[in-house]
Parts: C-alpha cells; sequence; structure tokens
C-alpha cells in the first residue's frame, strides 16, 4: 500500500521528460524483429509490458539487447524460431494482438497465455478476422486467453471491415497481411492510432490510407532503422491533469509524442478551459513537441464517440477533471473501456465515488457532476484494481484531498510508469519549494 501525497498548497510547477511511448515501444521491437539488419531504439520504455514484448521475441530467438531506455534487435527477417515454451503476455494486450496477427503467418504452433486481468479480455475480434484469412487458432469458449496459434504459411489476404475502433486489432490484421502474397484492405470503424501505419512505413513496407480505409502491401523487404521514441502523451496526461487543477501550476513536458491520433485530450483540456501550448513542434515520423500547462478554471464538456478513440487511455482523467469542472460532463461511445484492463467505466466512478465525486455509469461512458470538493469519505483506501492508469489517475486526485489517502495495487503502476512516483514528487517538491 502506497501513502499518497495530498494537500498540495501551490501546485505543480517545473519540467520533466516523461518516458517513451508504450504503443511505439511495442512496435520499434516487433518491426525490428521482422526485418533485415539492426534497428536501434533511443527512449525506449522499459515497463513491464514493454518487457514482455522484449522476452516474447527473445523466447522466439531474437537477439535483443538493451541498456535501460537503449534497445538493440538484431532481426531475423526469415522467420520467428518456435519458442520452447508458452510464451508469456503478461498484462500487455498490445503484445497479445499484435502477436496474433504476426504468428498466425509463422512456420510453428504456439501458446499464449497472460496474468488474470489480460485473461479476461476479448480476443475473438482479432482471431476472427484472421480465420477468415485462413489463420488457426484454438480459443476457449470465452474467447480468451490462453490461445493456441497454428501458424500458416499460406494465409490469404485480408478483405475487412473492423466491427471496433480498435487499434491493437488493426495492427493485428496488418502484421498477418504483411505475411500474404497480394494487397490487402481494412476498413476502421473509426480511425484510431497509426504508430503501425507510420513505422511500417519507414521501414520501407507500402501502406496507403484513404480516410478509414488501409491497403497494406504482403511480403515487403523491411530494412532495420533507429528509432527515437517520443515521450508517451497518455503519461504526460498525468501531469497536465494535475497542473490543470491545481492552483499555481505551470509545468512543462518535454519532447511529447504529438501524432495527431493521440493528441484527443489536448483538445478535451482545451475545450474544458485548460491553458495549454504546445512548443518546439518537431514534425517527424512521429512528431513531438513541449506541452507547457497552467492552472486554469474548467468547464464541463460533452465527448462522444468519434472522438474517443483519441483520447481513449486518458478517459479516467478526464473524469477527474469533470470532477472539478463547472456542469456536467458526459462521455459517451465510449463502451471500449469495459475491456481495459479493467472495467475502466465501473472502476473510475466507484473509485471517484469513494472520494465524494458524483458520477453516473451508463453502459456506454459516464456522467459527471462538476465542482465537487474531493475528500476520502467512509475509509482512506482507493484501489488501482491492477490497472495502472486507475493508480496514477487516483494518485493525481489525491493531490486535490485535504486528507490522507492510501492506494492499494500500487504496483500495477509499472505497467507503463514505473518512475510515475519519483516524476510526480519532483513536480510537487518544486512547488513547495521557495520560489
Ligand atoms: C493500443 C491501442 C489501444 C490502447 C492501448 C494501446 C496500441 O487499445 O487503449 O493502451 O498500442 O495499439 P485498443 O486497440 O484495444 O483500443
Amino acid at each position: 500500500m502506497k501513502k499518497l501525497t495530498t494537500t498540495i498548497r501551490r501546485g505543480l510547477h517545473g519540467q520533466l521528460h516523461v518516458p517513451g511511448d508504450k504503443s511505439i515501444s511495442h512496435r520499434s521491437i516487433i518491426f525490428g524483429a521482422i526485418s533485415s539488419g539492426v534497428t536501434e531504439v533511443n527512449n525506449f520504455l522499459p515497463s513491464e509490458d514493454c518487457l514482455t514484448t522484449i522476452q516474447a521475441f527473445r523466447d522466439m530467438g531474437v537477439v535483443i539487447e538493451r541498456s535501460s531506455d537503449h534497445v538493440r534487435v538484431h532481426g531475423t527477417p526469415n522467420g520467428l524460431k518456435l519458442p520452447r515454451h508458452p510464451l508469456n503476455m503478461g498484462n500487455s494486450g498490445t503484445t497479445t494482438r499484435l502477436l496474433l496477427g504476426l504468428l498466425s503467418g509463422q512456420q510453428f504452433t504456439t501458446e499464449l497465455f497472460g496474468d488474470a486481468s489480460l485473461s479476461r479480455r476479448p480476443m475473438r475480434r482479432v482471431t476472427e478476422p484472421l480465420s477468415q484469412a485462413g489463420a488457426r487458432f484454438q480459443v476457449g469458449e470465452k474467447g480468451t486467453l490462453p490461445i493456441t496459434v497454428f501458424g500458416q504459411r499460406n494465409l490469404k489476404t485480408l478483405n475487412y471491415r473492423l466491427p471496433v475502433a480498435s487499434a491493437q486489432v488493426k495492427s493485428a490484421l496488418i502484421l498477418a497481411a504483411l505475411q500474404t502474397c497480394g494487397e490487402s484492405t481494412i476498413i476502421e470503424k473509426l480511425q484510431t492510432r497509426d504508430h503501425t501505419e507510420r513505422m511500417l512505413r519507414a521501414f520501407g513496407g507500402e501502406i496507403y490510407q484513404h480516410g478509414r480505409t488501409i491497403q497494406v502491401m504482403g511480403k515487403p523487404q523491411l530494412t532495420g532503422q533507429n528509432v527515437t521514441v517520443p515521450g508517451d502523451m497518455s503519461s504526460a496526461a498525468f501531469f497536465l491533469t494535475a497542473a490543470a487543477l491545481l492552483p499555481g501550476s505551470e509545468v512543462t513536458l518535454k519532447n511529447v509524442g504529438l501524432n495527431p491520433t493521440r493528441t484527443g485530450f489536448l483538445d478535451v483540456l482545451k475545450r474544458m478551459g485548460a491553458s495549454v501550448d504546445v512548443l518546439n513542434e518537431k514534425k517527424q515520423v512521429e512528431p513531438s513537441g513541449d506541452l507547457r500547462v497552467r492552472h486554469a478554471h474548467l468547464k464541463a464538456i460533452h465527448l462522444s464517440q468519434e472522438e474517443i478513440p483519441s483520447v481513449i487511455d486518458e478517459l479516467p482523467l478526464v473524469a477527474l477533471l469533470a470532477t472539478q469542472a463547472k456542469g456536467t460532463t458526459t462521455i459517451t461511445g465510449a463502451e471500449e473501456l469495459r475491456v481495459k484492463e479493467t472495467d475502466r467505466i465501473a472502476v473510475v466512478a466507484e473509485e471517484l465515488t469513494k472520494l465524494g465525486a458524483r458520477i453516473e455509469e451508463l453502459p456506454d461512458g459516464l456522467i459527471i457532476h462538476g465542482q465537487t470538493a474531493l475528500n476520502p469519505q467512509m475509509s482512506d483506501r482507493v484501489d488501482t484494481h491492477g490497472d495502472h492508469r486507475i493508480g496514477m489517475m487516483l494518485a493525481v486526485a489525491a493531490l486535490l484531498c485535504d486528507n490522507s489517502l492510501y492506494l492499494e495495487n500500487e504496483a500495477a503502476i509499472n505497467i507503463s510508469y514505473p518512475g510515475f512516483f519519483d516524476d510526480l514528487k519532483q513536480l510537487c517538491e518544486e512547488g513547495t519549494a521557495e520560489r
């Protein structure tokens, strides 16, 4: 159990480099592994989820050297090797789904398993479209892990309209399509993060996008690259939220990824009336820039389906912001939140209610009534429920409380941000130091 910092009087101050982007870190290992030559990755995110991806590829014969946040991947373009034991996916949905796509076209049979949370998450959304292309799986009745993948060398090209807005599913299909002869077409329900498409192009693949239609050419010659991972917008979002909420704050987050499919949270902050400036923008494969945020008075907004994918992982923070905003905020069309590391609709409502927030659950979202002072009500305990993003959201919520608060199952935060509490402390201490 972790005692959370409360009673921040002067807000957050200073500047910080948040760790590398989780989605891009995973993909740098995957593309490095299937390309010829060496891929050098800088600012890799050494969190539990991304280390799961590294371990899985090492288990399949890929030589990967890592020193802190620098990774060197020695590509094996002629195919991965049969692992000696089932592959452990830990808590990582991204590793699992992307590997289901990649392994469906390899030359061996292997089994994937995960922890209790991952073993509840839906996998048929990936195995069904892949099966239409000739892939073979053994999936349990509930459509969850463990799954056996019977790799097939003769996968057919894909032609598939996605019924869910999911970058993981889209990426799995792209990775399968790369192993087929010819052109595959994937149509998204809504545009989701496009890190796979950008990285594939940078490694020499052919992939085209017209609106929500994606065309991928099979059997490309991919070549290892130098990848510099920008800071993770989803990690920056915790400090953006804290600084927006706490009077007196001014924080600058350096070199954060600004891929337009990931910046929905900045739009939400601005619409709520927050003061956010983008500085030193760099236009590159994955654009990045510095984000400066100051405290401001916030107002309620409505968020609907089209906007959800670009802010999907930040929705727990939108709920927290909304508790302090003037008016009633509604989030709809976000049913995907129910199948994340936890049911984030239920867990956000449960945990923020413990602090006195007025929140109603919808089947596909939340209604949050604003400007409620947060403080522990019946108990001084809140819980991550094993979900990293819930844990960090609650640590930010604690900064608004006067009374002590303790976080249970705090180790979950290592899934995406092992140094989170140190970084938060740094910004809080710069706020309390004589200025
Ligand atoms: C991710 C896609 C999203 C996101 C997850 C990472 C990715 O999941 O929530 O944290 O790296 O592709 P879905 O594809 O399930 O929406």
